[in-house]
């Protein structure tokens, strides 16, 4: 018999994720694709199911953006319309996104079994959409395959002990994956005019960030400083926000500052790998710089990814102009670097477990 599993995902980082997934999955089932359209613009969403030649989506619900219970509301009912259609015999879900804690209601109010990659994440911080998101899904979520052995040991303490599963880090899958083929393939760094090791790299999307101007501006004052280029890769979000006039004033003044549009995830593999330093407030990219070894700033106050921290590798500054600039010049890791995130067969091992499951 053969078991059809359906994967909904809609955001970026999800793409990334459900790429070795993808790959894992299908030698085993049948994986119908569920993307939401949370994310839309074509350097957000179609550029890596090219980059990594991820499976088309078998439906797009093309929801789009739209305050939070609206989006996930909508999301929600157009979910539910499809596994009433498609009845899959399970359900994955990614991350922590407003599509993850959407797929996850929907998949077991119809008693269908929801796997949650990477699950156990805690920041500690409520005020961050993710975080609600997360706690909610791991809460309703039937496996939860955890990245990292301190995720297991959250769930623990939150009592989830029977369904937690050390999986690995299927980002790690990812990375190892594409790095040979963005090698061959991408030319972004030569392009751009940069020398390796001579640039920063920077990210910026979270809404702690860029909603309050003011923040948006000390981050963007350090950023200025710097004696090296820095090369922002500029999330739709964050675009919205500099279109403000004290924004664009310093700007035009940050000679040094090189924005250009999202890039695919073979573009941004290279433009990690050869960075010098990069600052960021994405989850996702605070551990590509871990792998690839490369010092990352978070411009954030916490994070889930705390071996990263631990490790040396990792320096937490939040917006802190006077942290973020001592950091461009002095932080160096300075630690051996251990592997906390799998052996790259995170995705493996979730097919295995779910063999298991539904063959059993
Ligand atoms: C979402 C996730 C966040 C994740 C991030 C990855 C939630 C609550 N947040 O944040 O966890 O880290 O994705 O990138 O799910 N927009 C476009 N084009 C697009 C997509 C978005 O222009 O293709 C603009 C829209 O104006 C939209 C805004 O970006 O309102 C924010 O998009 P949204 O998906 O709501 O949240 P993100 O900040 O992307
Ligand atoms: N990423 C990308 N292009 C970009 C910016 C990020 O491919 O222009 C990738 C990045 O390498 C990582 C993922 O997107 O794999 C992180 O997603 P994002 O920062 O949007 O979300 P988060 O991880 O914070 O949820």
């Amino acid at each position: 018999m053969t078991y059809t599993i359906a994967t909904i995902i809609g955001a970026r980082p999800q793409f990334i994720k459900e790429a070795p997934v993808a790959l894992a999955l299908r030698k085993d089932f049948k994986e119908m694709i569920i993307h939401t359209g949370q994310h839309y613009d074509r350097n957000m969403s179609r550029v890596f199911f090219e980059d990594m030649a991820i499976p088309e989506p078998d439906y797009n619900l093309n929801i789009g953006s739209g305050p939070h219970g609206e989006q996930t509301g909508r999301m929600l009912a157009g979910i539910e319309d499809v596994l009433i259609k498609e009845k899959p015999d399970y359900v994955l879900v990614y991350g922590d996104t407003n599509s993850t804690i959407a797929g996850a209601l929907a998949a077991v109010k119809l008693q269908i079994p929801v796997g949650h990659i990477e699950a156990g994440l805690r920041s500690f911080n409520r005020s961050m959409p993710e975080e609600i998101n997360r706690i909610a899904t791991d809460r309703i979520a039937d496996h939860l395959f955890c990245p990292t052995e301190h995720a297991v040991s959250l769930l623990s303490k939150e009592g989830m002990t029977k369904n937690a599963f050390l999986t690995g880090d299927v980002m790690y899958d990812a990375c190892l994956h594409f790095l040979p083929l963005s090698d061959k393939k991408s030319d972004i760094v030569h392009t751009l005019g940069l020398t390796g090791k001579e640039y920063l790299l920077l990210t910026i999307h979270r809404p702690s960030n860029t909603d309050d101007p003011g923040t948006f501006l000390s981050i963007l004052e350090a950023v200025a400083e710097s004696p090296w280029p820095v090369v922002f890769p500029r999330h739709p979000r964050t675009k919205m926000v500099m279109e403000n006039a004290e924004i664009q004033q310093i700007i035009s003044k940050t000679k040094h500052l090189k924005i250009i549009e999202p890039v695919g995830f073979l573009d941004m593999l290279q433009l990690e790998n050869h960075a010098l330093k990069i600052l960021t407030d994405s989850g996702g990219v605070q551990k590509e710089a871990f792998f690839l070894g490369k010092p990352c700033i978070t411009l954030r106050t916490e994070t889930e990814w705390v071996e990263t921290v631990k490790a040396g590798y990792n320096m937490i500054t939040g917006a802190d102009p006077e942290k973020i600039s001592r950091a461009i010049r002095s932080f160096e890791p300075s630690h051996e670097r251990k592997n906390f995130y799998g052996d790259g067969h995170a995705a493996e091992k979730i097919t295995e477990h779910i063999k298991k499951v539904l063959i059993s």
